[in-house]
C-alpha cells in the first residue's frame, strides 16, 4: 500500500513537507497545494513552493488548477522547466474564489471545458498527469457526462 500526503493550501507547503519527511518519513509521495495562473502571472509564492531548490522530499507531485488550456500552459512550462515529470490537475476544489472561475470542482458542470483542458495534456509526452476530483458539483453522476473514451481523442 502506498501512502500519499494530500495537499492542504496554507498548511502543506514546502517547509511543512520538508520537515515532515525529515522527522516522520514513511510517505511515498507529497502533493503540493495547487498553483494557478491569474492576472497573467504565477504568484512568486507559488513558484517558490515548487522550485526544486526549496524542496527536499524524495517524491513530489506538483498540483495545478486551471479552467482553460491558456491558464494551464504557463503552469506546466514552469514545472517542466523545474524537471517534473508528474503533474496533478485539481478538479476537486470547491472554494468559491476558484470554483466560480470554473477552476477545480467549478469546471465539472462544463464537460466541454473539462475535455478541452484534458486534451491539452496530450501535448506533453514527458509528463504523466493525474486528476484529483470530486464526482460532481451538483450530483455524484456528473463526472460521467460526455466523458466516454472516444470523446477524449476526437
Ligand atoms: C484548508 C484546506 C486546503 C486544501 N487545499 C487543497 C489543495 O490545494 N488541493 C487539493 O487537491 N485539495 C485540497 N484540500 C482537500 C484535501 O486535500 C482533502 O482532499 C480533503 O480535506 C478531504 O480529506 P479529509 O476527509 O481527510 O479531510 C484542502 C483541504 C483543506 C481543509
Amino acid at each position: 500500500m502506498k501512502i500519499y500526503s494530500a495537499p492542504l493550501q496554507g498548511f502543506t507547503e514546502a517547509v511543512w513537507r520538508n520537515i515532515h519527511s525529515n522527522i516522520f518519513g514513511g510517505i511515498d509521495g507529497y502533493f503540493t497545494p495547487f498553483i494557478r495562473y491569474e492576472h497573467n502571472e504565477i504568484r512568486s509564492k507559488d513558484i517558490r513552493d515548487v522550485e526544486r531548490k526549496n524542496n527536499a522530499v524524495q517524491h513530489l507531485v506538483p498540483q495545478i488548477i486551471a479552467a482553460t488550456p491558456d491558464e494551464m500552459r504557463p503552469l506546466i512550462a514552469l514545472l517542466e522547466n523545474e524537471g517534473y515529470n508528474e503533474v496533478d490537475i485539481n478538479m476537486g476544489c470547491s472554494f468559491p474564489l476558484q470554483a466560480r472561475k470554473k477552476r477545480g470542482a467549478g469546471i465539472l458542470p462544463y464537460p466541454s471545458m473539462v475535455k478541452e483542458l484534458l486534451k491539452e495534456v496530450n501535448s506533453y509526452s514527458s509528463i504523466r498527469f493525474s486528476v484529483k476530483m470530486r464526482l460532481g458539483w451538483e450530483n455524484k453522476e456528473e463526472w460521467r457526462a460526455d466523458l466516454t473514451p472516444r470523446s477524449w481523442t476526437d
